[in-house]
């Protein structure tokens, strides 16, 4: 009888190691004061030994951030590492100096503290480190997290959006560990997913419409989602927002750095389960992740054809299908929103950005990978944008390899792929967008905010690797914008004169007076003036300021709207 229950208790454990795991699902962190602990661990993710892991609040990964669109929100960032990181808004429509780049370092145990206004359209972004030379090494390790933004119009819409109920974070990332069970950076060998760090995960979803945020926070991975029996599902938004409406798909290519919101039906699937995988065996040679990671065989990369994961079809997660709730989402929306595009008429640059090898040409599917001839330099600025101007940025691959091209602190949209229209997931806003090996892209943005004459933004390579080994640039956006750029219509408050001299005044309607504070901030976010309101409208001495762009936020009731002011 002993030697039976010894016999099932080794089984237990030997199986174990092969069961599925409930999908973690990382805590929310809202409100206009979000504290962000980067902090070292450990996790049992192999049996044997812990594997020291980094993580924010945590152990492995952090808190799901909830911003919404007009507040104003206090970031703080506490390193409790013994060494310097950075943390990145990655996606997030914020000045240089608060977004997280290699230059805004965070000194062991100190805090940084960077007050921004969430300008952005709901979207899915995340944050993670973005210290030179360490950026794929604290990600590896765990520190990364998903925001999520939220405004009115997306509000307004029947999606699902009660998180961890039918609405769930999804950070797919591949990893090596060494014999120790310790991470290794910088590795083909990355043949373990994690999934939101959780191996081998099984997610409890309602048989209704669910969303699932995705994002490939992998180093160098890229994914082919699908669904098991291509089970269909709907896109309905790209890294920066809402498509303008649903996209039906069976497979959607995902690089590291992007994101996707998907709506799957599950509806009449109770009782079921519906594996999601990525079909990397569908992936064109010439990208990491498929059987060849150069195009046309060119060339090779240490250790990748052993890795199992190539070329092969692999699950990612299982939805387990359970009782629908209450308030089930069930039909697909037909629209979304209405997305504005810069005007390529009113183009005044067309920028050439070549990605090329160093050494060895084409066959070097390694790096390390320079732009525009040249590595990373912390030192210079590649180049200098206006604010307020329209620009198209050309970027043609030269290698072998496929490079998902990130730029900082704006949303663009993808104008062609290899002189062909992109397909329509790739028609909205984009952060991030894979460069074909040997083929350009274009691109249309506007630099709309944030002139800043010192502090620059970054674009690279959002393979981590790339980018540490120098895949990287920074370019400043100088000057007083043309045109102001409101994104808040709030037809509560009104302000006028804008632009503005001496005196600002105030309007509003539909809110308690006593209650109303005024703040108004420069562009680097600093404290110009508070004003406490009485009666409307209401005037303000602005005469002190400096020209400029200010943001004023209107603060009542525990709400907060923001709104631009340009000083002359
Ligand atoms: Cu997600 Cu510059 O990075
Ligand atoms: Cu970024
Ligand atoms: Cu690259």
């Amino acid at each position: 009888m002993k030697y039976f229950i010894t016999t099932l208790v080794l089984l237990a454990i030997v199986f174990s190691g092969y069961s599925q795991n409930p999908l973690f699902i990382p805590p929310i962190l809202e409100g206009n004061n979000i504290n962000l602990h980067v902090q070292n661990g450990s996790m049992p993710f192999l049996s044997g030994k812990e594997t020291a892991t980094m993580g924010v609040n945590g152990s492995f990964l952090g808190p799901t951030v909830i911003l919404n669109q007009g507040d104003s929100v206090q970031l703080s960032v506490f390193n409790d590492l013994d060494e310097p990181t950075t943390m990145h808004w990655h996606g997030l429509h914020v000045p240089a100096k608060l977004d997280g780049s290699p230059h805004n370092v965070i000194q062991p145990h100190t805090i940084w503290s960077p007050r921004i206004n969430v300008l952005d359209q709901a979207s899915t972004f995340w944050y993670h480190p973005h210290l030179h030379g360490k950026t794929a090494e604290q990600v590896t390790k765990g520190v990364a997290g998903m925001i999520i933004v939220r405004d009115n119009q997306e509000s307004a819409l029947d999606l699902p959006r009660n998180y961890g109920v039918d609405d769930f974070p999804v950070v797919i990332q591949s990893r090596a560990f060494d014999s120790n069970n310790q991470f290794v950076v910088n590795t083909a060998d990355d043949h373990i997913l994690l999934i939101n760090g959780t191996i081998d995960p099984i997610l409890k979803v309602p048989a209704q419409i669910i969303r699932l945020r995705v994002l490939n926070g992998s180093t160098n991975r890229v994914y082919n989602i699908g669904f098991q029996g291509n089970h269909q599902f709907y896109q309905i938004a790209s890294d920066g927002g809402l498509l303008e409406a649903p996209l039906a798909l069976t497979r959607l290519m995902l690089a590291p750095g992007e994101r996707a919101e998907l709506l799957v039906n599950l509806s009449g699937l109770k009782d079921q389960n519906l594996d999601m995988f990525s079909f990397g065996s569908e992936l064109p040679n010439g990208i990491y992740g498929a059987a060849v990671p150069g195009s046309m065989g060119m060339g090779s990369i240490d250790g990748y054809s052993a890795n199992i994961l190539n070329g092969k079809n692999f699950k990612l997660i299982r939805l387990s299908v359970t009782a629908q709730t209450t308030q089930a989402v069930t039909a697909i929306p037909s629209k979304l929103v209405l997305i504005q595009k810069p005007d390529p008429s009113k183009s005044s640059v067309t920028r050439i950005i070549t990605l090329s090898a160093s050494g060895m040409g084409m066959g070097n599917l390694s790096g390390p990978f320079l732009i525009n001839g040249k590595s990373f330099s912390m030192e210079r600025i590649d180049f200098s944008a206006k604010m307020g101007a329209t620009e198209i940025w050309q970027i043609t691959n030269q290698t072998a390899i496929a490079h998902p091209f990130h730029i900082h602190g704006l949303q663009f949209f993808v104008t062609d792929i290899g002189g062909s229209q992109p397909d329509r997931s790739r028609q909205g806003r984009k952060d991030v967008v894979l460069v074909p090996a040997m083929q350009s892209v274009r691109l249309i943005m506007k630099f709309d905010d944030f002139s800043d004459p010192l502090i620059p933004y970054m674009f690279h390579c959002h393979m981590l690797s790339h980018e540490d080994d120098g895949m990287m640039g920074q370019f400043l956006v100088t000057g007083i914008p043309t045109e102001l750029n409101t994104m808040i219509n709030d037809p509560v408050i009104r302000i006028y004169p804008n632009p503005v001299t001496d005196r600002l005044t105030v309007e509003a309607s539909g809110v308690d007076r006593s209650s109303v504070i005024i703040e108004i901030r420069n562009d680097l976010g600093q404290l110009c003036l508070q004003e406490k309101i009485s009666e409307f409208p209401a005037t303000i001495n602005t005469s002190h300021l400096k020209t400029g762009i200010y943001t004023i936020s209107f603060i009542y009731q525990n709400r907060t709207l923001v709104r631009k002011v340009v000083r002359f």
